[in-house]
């Protein structure tokens, strides 16, 4: 019990800093009052990719501002916050480091309960601000540091059935759009891309021991040799066609093993999760495959799939209703969390 399972109009701000995203949002008994958001993606899109020197000293300039205009924005004054949220992990350590500290001042000075809440779990929960799911369900959960499917409980609860053995989902767009010479991040690039193409370029099918499990680097292995080949040879690649290929191989993965495991354990829905499920290809491929076997599929409107502090909220919400305990102030940032 932690006092505030059954508190009426259940007031919670949300810090998240874990990567390249400075965000807070106000929470109301589960609807969003307000939230802010300063993304350094302009400032990292130089050096093609986060650094995480830079992101941390960013987030240290941004943090404050962004609590400030999220509460403005939401209209309610600090003495009305019950509690305070913040990702304490996973991501990078500098980041999360911020959020942290800033989160464990705020909770010191209004003396309020502080709850540490976990970024992938955050991605989750980002569904039940939008959708009205049932449990159990099917949750695939792509981001950029994480790929796994898992079959959810409860809010709370969920077990974990097959993870990447290699890159994340995300990781591997990335990748790909490195080799392609496309900007940061390199998933919507691709996806731009590949709208262009066609999907005429072979790609691995590969087999795993687990059939939940997925595997990137076959795909991004093929990718790189693809052009390395085509240099060689003094041959124009098709871009276009490239960026399709990896794209559908990629997608059709993820779609097939979720469908898949929907099927086996007779679920009837499936919630996507993370900055993946923003992807149009994987939206259309694991719809049309998920209807065909009478499945329905959720996604989070893409603002709510990329990083954000509404998710945060969320999350934090169903475990204080869950009657969760509270953090201390030794709560510290960690670079890796196990999700479940
Ligand atoms: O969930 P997220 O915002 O951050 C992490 O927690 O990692 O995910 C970011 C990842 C990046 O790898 C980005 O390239 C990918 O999500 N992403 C996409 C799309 N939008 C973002 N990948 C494919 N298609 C997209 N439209
Ligand atoms: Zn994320």
């Amino acid at each position: 019990m932690n006092g505030l399972e059954n508190k009426k109009n259940l007031t919670i701000l949300a810090i998240e800093s874990s990567c390249d995203e400075t965000a807070c949002a106000v929470l109301k008994d589960g609807v969003i009052l307000g939230e802010a958001i300063s993304t350094q993606i302009a400032i990292h899109k130089e050096y093609g990719g986060v650094v995480p020197e830079i992101a941390s000293r960013n987030h240290v300039l941004d943090v404050d501002k962004v609590v400030k205009t999220c509460l403005n924005e939401s209209g309610i004054d600090l003495k009305e916050v019950d509690a305070i949220a913040v990702t304490y992990g996973a991501g990078l350590l500098g980041s999360l480091l911020v959020g942290v500290s800033y989160a464990k001042g705020l909770a010191y000075a209004l003396d309020k309960p502080l709850l540490g809440v976990n970024h992938i779990r955050g991605h989750v929960a980002a569904n039940y601000l939008v959708h009205d799911l049932e449990f159990p369900h099917v949750a695939l959960i792509v981001s950029g540091g994480h790929s796994a499917l898992a079959v959810v409980e409860t809010k709370i609860r969920f077990h974990i059935v097959g993870s990447t053995r290699d890159d994340a989902a995300g990781e591997a767009f990335d990748k790909v759009a490195r080799v392609l010479d496309l900007p940061y991040p390199g998933g919507p690039e691709i996806e731009k891309l590949a709208s262009l193409g066609h999907p005429s370029v072979p790609m691995p099918k590969v087999k795993m021991q687990n059939p939940y499990d997925f595997s990137y680097s076959g795909l991004k292995t093929a990718v790189i040799n693809y052009v390395y080949n085509a240099k060689q040879k003094g041959v124009e690649i098709n871009k276009a066609d490239l960026a399709c290929s990896f794209q559908k191989a990629a997608v059709d993965m993820l779609a097939e093993k979720a469908v898949a495991l929907a099927e086996e354990k007779g679920l009837k829905s499936i919630a996507v999760a993370g900055g993946v499920a923003a992807n149009g290809a994987l939206r259309d491929t694991l719809t049309a495959l998920a209807e065909e076997k009478g499945i329905k599929t959720y996604f989070p409107p893409k603002k709510l799939c990329t990083d954000n502090a509404k998710m945060i909220a969320s999350e934090a919400y169903g475990q204080i209703r869950s009657g969760c305990d509270f953090s201390d102030y030794r709560l510290d940032a960690s670079a890796t969390l196990p999700f479940s």
